[in-house]
């Protein structure tokens, strides 16, 4: 195949027009890259010009199955078509077959369907913590629930409390009690924070916003170990990590260790809406009642209808094995730019943090020069980039994008 990129969209009447614009009329919330997208399939995306880019981004994870992917597409028209929204007032056709195949991939009893990330850390908590009381006999309004250091689960009020990240954190309090937080990683540190009160460890089995940091090997499995002796429930954040990124369903899965909820978003949404879920067996989310927990939108048939087929699609495990094999590749190339502009990196299956040597320039500044050799891809932390293609890339267009991130630190 031909790759044919422009140069950059930056500076042309329209991207400029555009770029204007979306200024002035959003908070500013964001610095985006200063490209206006248009279309998108596959691996790629076109901006308003015409000028195509490799996405190397996929929505940090969200579009795992790249852009515009035809069975999803189809079947995200088909229930347009058919049916949208119900509300969980009333039961809709897709709802039980989403829950029960989404429960079988997990390996779990019940689902809790959400829609974004933070609303299923959010359930997560609130099912831990009435756990707490209900099955374990915490004191009330006593629950603890241990996080770690460097942790991203979204942008709540309550989320952002427990945040040691100074952008996420500050300027929002009072923040709600009942967080302790321990160095990620750290197991002694971990072991020593739980207490009887303590009803739960939340922690992403690999922080993604954090620059994609893989713990030590054992760790995962020894959190379970210390969560299951301690009776604390072990909920895994696998929006950004889970669902075929790391080469394997959910990163747990690389240290053989099955969390009590496993908390999902991002990719289960096929690129198209917003689906989240927190999945676990029935003594654990059956505490929930009628009337404690919901959402207008939550477990939507055309939530249920996509998220379904996403769930099918990852079922043969044939996107976890290509991206072990293309995140061979990732490493290798990345392996060979150590000391070439690059500090050091970490990955774990198509999925790497790279930290850019700041002689370079910052990430931002890599990240602006890829975008003007037609790829898009977004720093984290300063000089870290984080590199997450859609799992659907071609080889050779994964080694081309890689040859212009080559480029741009030479
Ligand atoms: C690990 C993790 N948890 C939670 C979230 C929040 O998801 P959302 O932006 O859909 O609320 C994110 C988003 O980046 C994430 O990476």
């Amino acid at each position: 195949m031909s790759i044919t990129t422009g140069t950059t969209g930056t500076g042309t009447p329209t991207t400029s027009l555009e770029v204007e614009r979306a200024e002035a009329r959003t908070a500013h919330n964001y610095h985006p890259l200063p490209v206006v997208l248009a279309h998108g399939e596959g691996a790629w995306m076109t901006d308003v010009d015409g000028k195509r880019f490799l996405d190397l981004l996929a929505g940090y994870s969200a579009l795992n199955f790249g852009h515009s992917h035809p069975r999803l597409l189809a079947t995200a028209h088909a229930q347009l078509d058919k049916l949208t929204l119900t509300s969980r007032a009333f039961i809709h056709d897709e709802f039980a077959d989403f829950c029960a195949a989404l429960g079988d991939l997990c390996g779990k009893e019940l689902v809790l369907p959400m829609n974004t990330g933070a609303e299923a850390v959010e359930t997560a908590i609130k099912v831990s913590r009435k756990w707490g009381y209900e099955v374990k006999g915490v004191p009330a309004d006593q629950a603890r629930i241990v996080v770690a250091t460097g942790n991203f689960h979204g942008r709540t009020t309550t989320i952002v409390g427990f945040s040691d990240d100074p952008d996420a954190r500050d300027g929002f309090g009072p923040f709600a009690p009942g967080f302790d937080m321990v160095q990620y990683g750290d197991l002694a540190a971990l072991e020593a924070a739980i207490t009887p009160d303590t009803v739960a460890v939340l922690i992403e089995p690999i922080q993604g916003e954090g620059g994609v940091i893989i713990p030590p090997e054992g760790y995962l499995r020894d959190v379970r170990e210390i969560c299951t002796r301690e009776n604390v429930l072990f909920a895994a954040d696998e929006i950004q990590a889970g669902l075929g990124r790391t080469g394997r369903t959910f990163a747990c899965d690389h240290e053989g260790v099955v969390p009590d909820l496993y908390i999902l978003g991002k990719a289960l949404g096929g690129g198209i809406v917003p689906v989240s879920a927190v999945v676990g067996n029935r003594d654990v989310l059956g505490v929930l009642k009628p009337g404690q927990h919901g959402s207008t939108f939550g477990g939507n048939p055309l939530a249920c209808a996509v998220g379904h087929e996403v769930v099918q699609m990852l079922a043969t495990g044939e996107l976890q094995d290509r991206a072990t094999e293309l995140g061979e590749i990732l490493r290798e190339r990345l392996a060979a730019l150590v000391g070439n502009g690059v500090v050091s990196f970490r990955t774990r299956g198509l999925w790497a943090g790279v930290d850019i040597d700041p002689a370079i320039g910052t990430g931002r500044q890599v990240c602006e020069r890829l975008m003007e050799r037609g790829v898009l891809a977004k720093d984290t932390h300063g000089s870290t980039i984080r590199l997450a293609p859609p799992l659907v890339i071609s080889e050779e267009d994964l080694h081309w994008g890689l040859d212009q991130l080559a480029a741009v630190l030479s």
